[in-house]
């Protein structure tokens, strides 16, 4: 086993490229990585916790590369699991096709008007059908389909299976309106030929799940396991009811995603995918899934009956790469990708309700970007930071599960904890400082919610306010740190320092 940095690159692959198609090619991407320094290979890793726990280990380093295990234990040569593929602000910016930041806040800022135009833009992007692809290099049908030839990892000590699909995108279709919906939902594997699928109530997955169900009809399905990670990073937010994810991805690329339909289903999947499962829900059929990690870093579930996928149909690329992206103690795997991702738009939620002079936003990885946000302002009058502290708890994109809220000057980096935790610990008074909030909107996969004795979700919530206060704000005592000038210049002189 060993680490070094992934070096064998060629032009591979662009090839199936039209211009006005993209086939979200993780190839053509990784390609990129490399070329940006952020790419590692692991060899002779198993899937018996190993690759699961070296991702996690990767994760909580300052900085990270994505991941990619070959010579997996008990897998042929070139069978592939990546890894961390979203964890740091250049990766991620490359797959939001963003211009490559120089910060956590300008990513943010890059981003922020973003998604209302990826939206609005949808509808002129919808997928373009092709008959060829990489995808369709290799195929396993009926009989022949066999699960156990790819890597399903054990991520987890108390995991109660192997998931082969985390980092995934699952592919359903209404059965009145035939609209298309790409979500991410977790896959255990069952045995070489049925997967279990774990999809919340209330997600659109599940919708038309319930409607094939009450028409006693088997639920077709196509499981995307590996694809430019754009694909599972948009499969995995929530995008409107009835605006299909491709459309979506499209709007973000620039370019339709070039998709071929399944031979069984005619259900679409991207024709560069790498690994792609086919085939039916049977009413009724339901086997025990799960316990797995969750994304706060508990098991807030017991295993429990869940619905299972029969695979009838098998297309993969020749050595497929699998996306794992699971979740644990947060930072995990896609936890900084949901902390951008939600910063941007509770900075817009938080402009848009009329708060001035804000300066910067950050829903922090370890409240798993949605218990633990901070706020940035420059203070314009009094009663200012109260303000944006409450509306930070309470605006549509942050009251859900928001546990604590806290409010800095413009002085302080929201995203940096240490700096965050300074400015509460020397610039609040504890009694007149925290507000609550009783009977706000909580959550049953919080693990506190143990110690809710509500039958509803409730949860009680903390806005702290870790401003200078602001009638004294002239004589508060000065910060005692380099200043920015003389920082510049000790670095140019000693650069082997810094
Ligand atoms: C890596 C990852 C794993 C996820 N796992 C699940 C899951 O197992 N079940 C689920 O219902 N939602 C899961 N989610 C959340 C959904 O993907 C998300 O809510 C998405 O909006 C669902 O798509 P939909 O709105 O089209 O239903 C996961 C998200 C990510 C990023």
């Amino acid at each position: 086993m060993g680490w070094y940095s992934f070096r064998n690159r060629s032009a591979r692959f662009v090839e199936h490229m039209t211009p006005k198609s993209n086939p979200l090619d993780l190839r053509v991407w990784l390609d990129h990585v490399e070329q940006m320094g952020e790419l590692d290979q692991c060899l002779g890793a198993s899937t018996d916790l190993e690759i699961g726990a070296i991702s996690q280990l990767n994760v909580k380093k300052s900085e990270h590369h994505a991941l990619l295990f070959d010579d997996i234990k008990g897998h042929e040569k070139g069978f592939r699991v990546l890894t961390c593929s979203t964890g740091s602000k250049r990766r991620l910016a490359s797959i939001l096709r963003l211009p490559d930041p120089s910060s956590h806040q300008s990513l943010i800022e890059s981003l922020r008007d973003k998604p209302a135009q990826w939206q609005s833009a949808a509808h002129q992007f919808a997928p373009v059908q092709v008959q060829q692809g990489p995808v369709l290099e290799n195929t396993m049908q009926g009989d022949a389909v066999d699960l156990n030839q790819f890597p399903a990892v054990l991520w987890n000590q108390h995991d109660g299976g192997r998931y082969i699909g985390t980092g995934c995108s699952v592919v359903t279709r209404d059965l009145e309106s035939g609209w298309v919906n790409v979500g991410t939902y977790r896959v255990m594997k069952h045995d070489k030929n049925r997967v279990g699928l774990m999809i919340i109530p209330g997600k659109h997955g599940h919708i038309q799940h319930a409607k094939y169900k009450e028409a006693k009809k088997p639920f077709p399905v196509v499981i995307v396991l590996g694809a430019d990670p754009l694909s599972y990073l948009i499969s995995g937010i929530e995008i409107p009811y009835e605006v299909s994810e491709y459309n979506y991805m499209g709007a973000i690329l620039g370019e339709a995603v070039s998709v071929v339909h399944g031979d069984l289903t005619d259900l679409p999947f991207p024709s560069g995918a790498e690994l792609v499962l086919e085939g039916w829900v049977y009413p009724d059929d339901l086997l025990p899934e799960g316990p797995f990690g969750e994304f706060l870093g508990y098991y807030t579930s017991e295993s429990s009956l869940a619905s299972v996928l029969t695979v009838e149909k098998i297309y993969f690329r020749n050595q497929p790469i699998i996306l794992g992206s699971p979740p644990s103690k947060p930072p995990n795997d896609y936890s900084y990708s949901k902390s951008v991702m939600r910063s941007a738009l509770l900075f817009n939620s938080i402009v848009a309700s009329g708060v001035p002079n804000v300066q910067s936003v950050w829903a922090h990885e370890i409240g798993g970007s949605r218990m633990f946000n901070v706020v940035a302002i420059k203070q314009k009058y009094a009663g200012h930071a109260r303000q944006a502290g409450h509306i930070l708890s309470q605006c549509g994109v942050g009251a859900y599960m928001s546990r604590y809220s806290i409010v800095v000057d413009e002085d302080i980096d929201p995203s940096n904890l240490s700096e965050v935790m300074w400015a509460v610990a020397t610039r609040s008074d504890p009694v007149r400082d925290i507000d609550f909030i009783q009977r706000g909107v909580g959550s049953q996969s919080d693990p506190m919610s143990i110690a809710n004795q509500s039958k509803a979700p409730f949860a009680s919530k903390a806005i702290i306010d870790a401003c200078r206060p602001f009638e004294y704000l002239n004589e508060f005592p000065k910060v005692v740190d380099v200043s920015k000038d003389i920082e510049e210049v000790v670095k140019k002189k000693w650069p082997d320092l810094f």
